[in-house]
């Protein structure tokens, strides 16, 4: 009997009530809001107004507010945001010894009741989550992925565009790496309609911007004394979409490398094709020398903070 997709989501916070708006807006599937049981009242609550919003905006999706894992099981796409967002002057990786022990929780009630789906992390320390989430849930790898790129590379995209004097539209920047201050905007592959960004814009505007994109986070941060919301859930629903529906999108996602780029049994955000199959490909481009050095450290970087959770 055919029936509609469903749609987990993890953590029923910012990000969480943003991804359930979106989900159901957009009547990707009926809407599981999940968290724990002392904030039970928000879930519900949450999934109460948006399932009124329905009866406004004319959708009419299932929202089901809960505590209870058992609500959760066959979901399609699971979106995980439980964890600790952070707080001004707190580093991404300031979170991981609380959110470690959040993301081991979800692994083990997704290795129970959502084998089947394509999981999609959020939480952060990004790249160290996403790898916690795979070893806990024994999932596999194409089915667990980290949401970072396509977010970096949306922050890139509107401050080449508000630069350029051109609509966001037609800006395509590319950011790969880890999901933190060490992350690689390439801009070898930054173009505004095919036309290369480097013909655009001089060095010194473009270093900056690149330094502004690696700490778009921390600015948000900066100014609403929480992480951001609506572009990471929108990040998240759009790798949703080319998921379910097959889309076969070149997205750059958090995915788990044996052997691309050089990396073994490492998550760090590579371009990926994501299809029915979840990640159907890591698609290796040509990087110049300097762009692979950043890489590089990047990915040191991710390794270390993987290593030290494997200590806590
Ligand atoms: N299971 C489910 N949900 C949990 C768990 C758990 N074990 N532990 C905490 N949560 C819930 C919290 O109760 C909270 O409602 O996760 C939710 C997180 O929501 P917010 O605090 O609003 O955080 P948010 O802004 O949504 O960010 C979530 O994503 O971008 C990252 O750095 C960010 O790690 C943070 C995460």
């Amino acid at each position: 009997m055919p029936r509609r997709n469903k749609i987990a989501l993890i953590g029923a916070g910012n990000i969480g009530g943003e991804l359930a708006a979106l989900a159901a807006r957009e009547q990707i599937g009926d809407v599981v809001l999940f968290d724990i049981p002392e904030k039970e009242g928000l879930a519900k609550g949450k999934a109460l107004d948006l399932e009124q919003n329905g009866s406004v905006l004319g959708y009419d999706v299932k929202i089901t507010g809960t505590s209870n894992w058992d609500d959760c099981a066959g979901s399609d796409v699971v979106i995980v945001t439980a964890g600790v967002p952070r707080k001004p002057g707190m580093s991404r990786d300031d979170l991981l010894s609380i959110n470690l022990k959040i993301i081991r929780n979800v692994a083990e009630n997704v290795k129970t009741k959502c084998k089947d789906a394509f999981v999609i992390v959020i939480s952060n320390p990004l790249d160290a989550m996403v790898f916690e989430m795979k070893k806990v849930s024994g999932l596999p790898a194409k089915r667990v992925v980290g949401m970072a790129g396509v977010l970096d590379s949306a922050r890139m995209t509107l401050f080449l565009a508000r630069e350029l004097g051109v609509s966001s539209k037609d800006v395509r920047a590319m950011v790969l790496g880890g999901h933190g201050d060490t992350m690689v905007p390439v801009t070898s592959y930054c173009t505004v309609n095919g036309v290369p960004i480097k013909t655009l814009i001089g060095k010194d505007k473009l270093d900056a911007i690149v330094t502004r994109t690696a700490g778009g986070g921390g600015e948000i941060v900066k100014l609403m004394g929480t992480s951001a919301y609506y572009a990471p859930a929108s990040a998240a629903i759009a790798m949703a979409k080319a998921y379910l529906y097959d889309e076969k999108r070149m997205l750059p996602c958090a995915a788990y490398c044996e052997g691309e780029y050089g990396y073994k049994d490492l998550y760090i955000g590579v371009p990926c094709v994501i299809g029915g199959g979840g990640v159907e490909k890591i698609v290796s481009i040509e990087l110049n020398a300097e762009e692979k050095a950043q890489l590089d450290k990047s990915a040191a970087a991710v390794r270390e903070l993987v290593e030290a959770s494997k200590k806590l």
